[in-house]
């Protein structure tokens, strides 16, 4: 007999600006049962993304499928198979991928749901779903494989404090970059400086463009752009001759009604510098190098998975909305159930 019931998030209406309470539906069903080819998954820690906001409107993005009113939301989770009728998925395995806003999913294992098998490590499942999921692997092949680091090079990071970027700051350092983090207020720069920052920048508070001038005199050798906007533009100003920039998000730019429009871009021309975009989707058919590296740094106490766990189900929504107003520091999780190597705060 199952006492428990499957738990949803679903979208109400379109998001106009932050997401709000009344964007969101809560609903409960039955457990499903899983068919000929499907398994029973039970999630017990769901990654927040900024890019969720943007499923909520109806986006066709990310390489997901987009959602109508009344969908459960996206979002990849650690879960663990309870039961099943699938040959490549046995109870007790544990994978991530996409199973949405809910507490249990019965899934075939397609190509679309991106599911992959927790790695043989002893360590927690959120860290499994964070630095060693989507995230972590956003910041590894968009600043090792596209940022291309050398050691010695004066790096910028943006959005410095968030999940991406606190995993960001920490593989320039291993790289042996001179990093210069940007984050909104003095307990965020605190936390990047522990993680390692050379110099922090408030970008709160006074002009962007002149902070940076006066922490890197000689210039950026490469900028890692989680906000675009305002702080891209400050950049542009301050690079060295031939510097690279990495395109991974531009935060500060989802919520604007019109495109904010970049109109230094000719600086790129004047330093021979190269912008390059990246979607970490694009790098699928490598992700196992990027887990082995991640996993050999985290196990070597060189890579911190910084965390801001959410507890509860009912916490999504606001979790959600809290990347927005930046109260998160690190990577967003949200825990729906505890697991054997959680700390115990
Ligand atoms: N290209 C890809 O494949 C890919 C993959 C994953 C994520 N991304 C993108 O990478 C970026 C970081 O993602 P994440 O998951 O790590 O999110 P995150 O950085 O953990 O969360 C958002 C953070 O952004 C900052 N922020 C919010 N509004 C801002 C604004 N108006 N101006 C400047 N900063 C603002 C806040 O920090 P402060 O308090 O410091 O403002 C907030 O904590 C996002 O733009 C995301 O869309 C891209």
């Amino acid at each position: 007999m199952r006492e428990d019931r499957n738990c949803q998030w679903r979208v109400a209406r379109r998001p106009d600006g932050n997401v709000v309470a009344a964007d969101f539906q809560y609903t409960e069903e039955d457990i499903p049962f899983p068919g000929d080819g499907e398994f029973l998954l039970k999630t017990y820690y769901i990654n927040l993304a900024p890019v969720m906001r943007m499923y909520m409107g109806g986006e066709a993005i990310a390489g997901e499928v987009p959602l109508a009113i009344g969908d459960v939301i996206h979002g990849r989770a650690v879960a663990e198979i309870i039961e099943s009728r699938h040959p490549d998925y046995q109870v007790g395995d544990f994978v991530h991928g996409q199973c949405g806003w809910q507490t249990y999913k019965v899934s075939k294992g397609t190509k679309q749901e991106k599911f992959r098998k927790l790695p043989d490590l002893d360590i927690s499942y959120s860290a499994a779903l964070g630095a060693l999921g989507m995230t972590g692997f956003s910041a590894y092949f968009g600043f090792v494989d596209c940022g291309r680091p050398q050691a010695g090079d004066i790096v910028v990071v943006s959005g410095a404090a968030g999940g991406v970027g606190s995993q960001v700051i920490q593989i320039a350092r291993l790289k042996g970059c001179h990093v210069i983090g940007i984050a909104g207020g003095p307990g965020k720069c605190e936390l990047i400086r522990s993680l390692g920052c050379d110099e922090t920048i408030d970008y709160k508070t006074g002009n962007i463009a002149e902070k940076l001038a006066a922490a890197c005199p000689d210039g950026i050798d490469l900028y890692f752009d989680n906000v675009g906007g305002e702080t891209l533009t400050a950049v542009l100003e301050n690079l060295r001759m031939h510097s690279r920039i990495v395109l991974c998000g531009s935060i500060s730019e989802y919520l604007l009604d019109k495109p904010f429009g970049l109109s230094n871009y000719t600086r790129l021309r004047r330093t021979n510098t190269t912008m390059q975009g990246f979607f970490v989707y694009n790098h699928v058919d490598d992700f196992d190098r990027a887990e082995h590296d991640m996993s050999k740094w985290l196990q070597s106490g060189q890579l911190r998975p910084v965390e801001h766990i959410f507890d509860g189900f009912a916490a999504l929504p606001d979790a959600l909305a809290s990347l927005y107003t930046g109260t998160n520091h690190g990577i967003a999780l949200v825990r729906i159930r505890r697991g054997p190597n959680d700390n115990e705060e």
